[in-house]
């Protein structure tokens, strides 16, 4: 006999694998549900980075979800092996956050909780509770290895404090495996030249992992912060090289982006994937910004397996792709 966290394991793994199966055949009507889910959660931040996505003229801008309203969300999770519970603002200003991953693990125990902070204020209490939780991914925002360049993107003087955070997160999780710990950077011109030195500085803080985004340019004003080929080339070979050597996995979008993009390589997202708005309005992936449903018009199956998600499923890795799939450096690893 099954207790419930073991009954909700069981679930959870059939549906991973029953997905598995049905991406593998490259199914565009799919009777397992996906992988992850993407909750809203808010878009107050205490700090202002250059290159964020925040539409501060939107009308969900210094808005937060409340506990109230994440509950109306949570059917929409399932069978989900993990849930995404950070949006384009900084979770841990939202009131009701801790409230809320509370009620996300006792309504689905063992789920794996993935989160995003700039760690300014990943305090005692808060590493206690992510290590107490364990079944967390957590990934810090640095964008930077020195103070210098971390004021000029983030707009605060807060790497120390991060840094510190950090360290002391790495310390209290001990020899425990979760929950899982990654430092990210977003690459732009300011801070590239760094991306070597924040690699090494994940090294010597032991984290399990170092994303390194490709800059997403979410308005006309973000261009003036792209890297180039040249910007990128050899400090990533350096950077690569570091990590390698310390045996830190690099999570890249490709692994090498911009000079080994491969528009004939497999995108996961619509089988895997299944990201939901404020409003309730679902999406594939942060590139494509057509909605597939509204989670409070319809029901879960209706949005899952209508004719637009079936139909994506069944173009987006062939010639036939959307234009905006054509654009994405996500097309391996994604
Ligand atoms: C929007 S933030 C929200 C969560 C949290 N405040 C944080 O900074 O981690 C989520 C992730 O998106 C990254 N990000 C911000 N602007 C981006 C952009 N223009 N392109 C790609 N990633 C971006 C952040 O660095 C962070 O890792
Ligand atoms: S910390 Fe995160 S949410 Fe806040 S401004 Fe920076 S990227 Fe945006």
């Amino acid at each position: 006999m099954l207790g419930p966290a073991e009954e909700a394991a069981y679930y959870r793994v059939k549906n991973a694998v029953l997905n598995n199966e049905e991406f593998k055949e490259q199914k565009a009507y799919l009777k397992s549900g996906p992988l992850l889910t993407m909750l809203p959660i808010g878009q107050t931040c205490n700090l202002k980075c250059q290159m964020c996505p925040i539409d501060r003229n939107s009308s969900f801008a210094c808005s937060n979800i409340s506990l109230e309203e994440i509950k109306k969300f949570l059917p929409i999770v399932g069978q989900s092996a993990s849930v995404a519970l950070y949006d384009q603002g900084e979770p841990l200003t939202n009131p009701d956050y801790e409230k809320i991953l509370d009620y996300v693990q006792e309504c689905h125990p063992g789920i794996v909780m993935y989160t995003s902070t700039n760690g300014t204020f990943l305090n005692k209490y808060w590493r206690t509770k992510i290590v107490t939780y364990g079944y967390v991914v957590i990934n810090i925002s640095v964008n930077a290895g020195t103070n210098y360049t971390y004021f000029k993107i983030m707009g605060k003087d807060a790497l120390p404090t991060v840094m510190y955070n950090v360290r002391e997160l790495v310390r209290e999780r001990g020899e425990n495996e979760l929950p899982k710990i990654l430092l990210s950077f977003v690459l732009q011109k300011d801070n590239v030249h760094e991306l070597p030195l924040f690699v090494s500085q994940a090294v010597d803080l032991g984290v399990d992992g170092v994303p390194i985004w490709d800059l997403i340019q979410y308005s006309p004003a973000h261009a003036q912060f792209a890297v180039t080929e040249k910007d990128l080339t050899s400090v990533y070979l350096e950077a690569k090289k570091i990590a390698d050597k310390n045996n830190l996995p690099i999570l890249t979008f490709a692994d090498i982006p911009y000079f080994d993009l491969k528009y004939d390589s497999v995108c996961r997202d619509p089988w895997q994937t299944m990201r939901v708005n404020p409003s309730g309005e679902v999406r594939t992936c942060c590139y494509n910004a057509k909605s597939y449903g509204n989670v409070f018009k319809q029901s879960f199956e209706e949005i899952w397996n209508s004719p637009e998600y079936q139909e994506l499923r069944a173009t987006v890795n062939s010639e036939n792709m959307l234009e905006v799939c054509k654009k994405c450096p996500r097309k391996i690893n994604c």
